[in-house]
């Protein structure tokens, strides 16, 4: 069938996966405990796990929120009202055609614009829906949704989808910086549709962070072969073992890398040498775990007032869609 081409807009600079990573790489491994932030996870590599990962057993989230889209897809889209979607850090966007089948049944929608710092993947999956969805206009971003969310089309009633749990990889400050910038961005009765996974028993979500192929820690892993291509480092993986956690202070997983040498790093890229001893760690991603009173609170004060919210049948995850008033 012929379909209109996808248009991609590139917002990202040329030099984004070594300027703005020697930043966060200098700022991040320097401080204590040492941090990354999780969008230098995501290289072509890196986005092939994370599509493994959302095929594992133990990975529940992925399926308990495809649950509550098969089921609720189609009122989502009613209670919207939306004209054009907009999907952030939209990877495959592979949850996203049951959105966009039902959005095909309503008949409502003009434009879906997926947002991604992943380029590769985001440019798959843009063919992919360009051609399964004929008449919809598709406007791809190569974009980070913390810099460039006042950059994304405007125009028509607008629902932001952020989903797969990806908010919980945001710290709360990070988390509540977007929310505002997500609201600033919306008109009014514009909307957010938010993914969130659910804070359950720590045995489940370790096992979901640290799956019986390993998947997930090698996900993990690839934080310091990206460091190493981009930056010209000489971070050695199989020196570091890899630690998940749950921390019930803070509700969230702790995927971590500790050293299990003492060891010099060098980082040209960054102009930073870090000696670390045994036992020292660097933290690579959160995952926040919410509960659904949190989400609330934290929308609403933002500016977001929440309309309504779907969980699957097991309370494993939740969806909220939220208005700009
Ligand atoms: N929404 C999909 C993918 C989640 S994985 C799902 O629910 O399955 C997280 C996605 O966010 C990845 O595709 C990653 O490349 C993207 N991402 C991470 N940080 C980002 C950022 N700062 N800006 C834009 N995309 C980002
Ligand atoms: C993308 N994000 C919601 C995933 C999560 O569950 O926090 C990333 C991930 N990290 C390890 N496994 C999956």
């Amino acid at each position: 069938m012929s379909h209109r081409e996808p248009e991609v807009t590139v917002l990202l600079a040329p030099d984004w996966a070594s300027g703005s990573l020697a930043d966060d790489v200098r700022r991040g491994l320097t401080r204590h405990p040492r941090t990354l932030p999780p969008r230098w996870l995501y290289d072509d590599h890196g986005s092939a796990l994370f599509d493994q990962i959302t095929r594992l057993p133990e990975y529940y989230p992925f399926a308990a929120e495809r649950a509550i889209l098969e089921t609720h897809a189609d009122e989502i889209v009613t209670a919207s009202g939306a004209t054009s979607l907009i999907e952030l850090g939209s990877g495959t966007s592979e949850k996203t055609r049951l959105l966009l089948d039902a959005f095909t049944r309503s008949g409502q929608l003009t434009r879906f614009a997926p947002v991604d710092v992943s380029e590769a993947t985001l440019r798959e999956a843009a063919d992919q829906i360009a051609e399964r969805y004929p008449d919809l206009e598709v406007a791809a971003v190569v974009g980070d949704f913390t810099l460039h969310l006042a950059q994304l089309p405007a125009g028509g009633r607008r629902m932001v989808a952020f989903l797969g749990g990806t908010i919980g990889n945001l710290y709360l400050e990070e988390r509540r910086a977007f929310l505002g910038a997500v609201a600033d961005v919306l008109e009014p009765g514009d909307s957010l549709l938010l993914g969130t996974d659910l804070v359950k028993s720590a045995d489940r979500l370790i096992a979901a962070y640290d799956d019986a192929q390993g998947v997930t820690e090698e996900f993990v892993r690839n934080a310091l072969v990206v460091v190493n291509r981009e930056l010209g480092g000489d971070f050695d993986p199989a020196a570091f073992s890899y630690v998940p956690f749950w921390d019930p202070h803070m509700e969230r997983m702790d995927l971590r890398l500790r050293a299990e040498v003492p060891q010099r790093v060098t980082i040209p890229g960054a102009e930073l040498v870090l000696d670390l001893a045994v036992g020292e760690e660097i933290r690579i991603e959160i995952s926040s775990k919410f509960r659904v009173s949190r989400i609330a609170a934290e929308l609403e004060g933002a500016g977001l007032g929440v309309a309504r919210v779907w969980t699957d049948a097991a309370g494993d995850f939740a969806l909220t869609l939220a208005v700009k008033s």
